[in-house]
């Protein structure tokens, strides 16, 4: 018998084969290694930590109808399945539902230090060299423009300017990935986070140097 981590990456790989790149099993892979890493210094849970960030993007809403809850039903319905303790499930569902960053404008959510260590993961593949890329291929998907020195980004981010957004790839730079680092929960994040930061903060002195030739 695998244990049940191992189980769980095969039946994740398994079921998020064909998945859209933002969310593929890379992405999983990438947020699994940081969290398991940010919990060696944090000490959550580690069972806890390592089900949730593998399971957190097993059923996009956005290709289920806007669904929210079918992602959290099947994480507990495949760790009921390899007979996981019903507390761990509990937890591991709550920080999934929880997760996102769009839930993060709501207030009194659930939250605990692993729903913190698996979300500052989540966040920090969001941003920095990857991030930047997953930005990049997110725009191409939707035909945006990369740059439009026109079109400002939004000022006032709200849950509502951040799902009606069709700007310029650079402006999901200032709606979200540059406000990341300040929404970090735990240390051992806010320090790999503003290393980030400032990686695409030099990134985008660049490229506006690049636009205007003088590069
Ligand atoms: P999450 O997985 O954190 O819930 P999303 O599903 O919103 O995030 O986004 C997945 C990836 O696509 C992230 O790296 C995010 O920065 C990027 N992305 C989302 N919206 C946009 C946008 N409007 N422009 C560019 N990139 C985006
Ligand atoms: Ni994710």
């Amino acid at each position: 018998m695998q244990n049940p981590i191992q189980q769980t990456i095969n039946y994740v790989k398994l079921t998020l084969a064909g998945a859209e790149v933002g969310h593929d099993w890379f992405h999983i892979e990438r947020v699994y290694k940081s969290a398991k890493a940010i919990n060696a210094i944090e000490k959550g849970d580690e069972l806890v930590v390592l089900f949730a960030a593998l399971l957190h993007d097993i059923a996009d809403p956005k290709f289920n109808n806007g669904d929210e809850e079918i992602g959290p039903n099947k994480a507990e319905t495949f760790l009921k399945s390899i007979n996981v303790e019903l507390a761990v499930i509990d937890h591991v569902k709550l920080i999934i539902q929880n997760m996102s960053f769009k839930n993060s404008f709501d207030q009194n959510k659930f939250t605990s230090k692993e729903m913190q260590i698996v979300q500052d993961a989540d966040r920090l593949d969001a941003i920095g060299a990857i991030g930047i890329a997953r930005a990049f291929t997110y725009g191409g998907f939707k035909n945006r423009v990369l740059y439009d020195p026109a079109i400002p980004p939004v000022q006032n981010h709200s849950k509502e300017s951040y799902k009606n957004t069709t700007a310029p790839t650079i402006n999901h730079f200032y709606e979200k990935l540059l406000l990341l680092k300040d929404m970090m929960n735990t240390e051992t994040g806010k320090v790999i986070a503003l290393e980030r930061h400032h990686f695409m903060l030099s990134y985008l002195d660049q490229f506006y140097g690049e636009w205007e030739g003088k590069k």
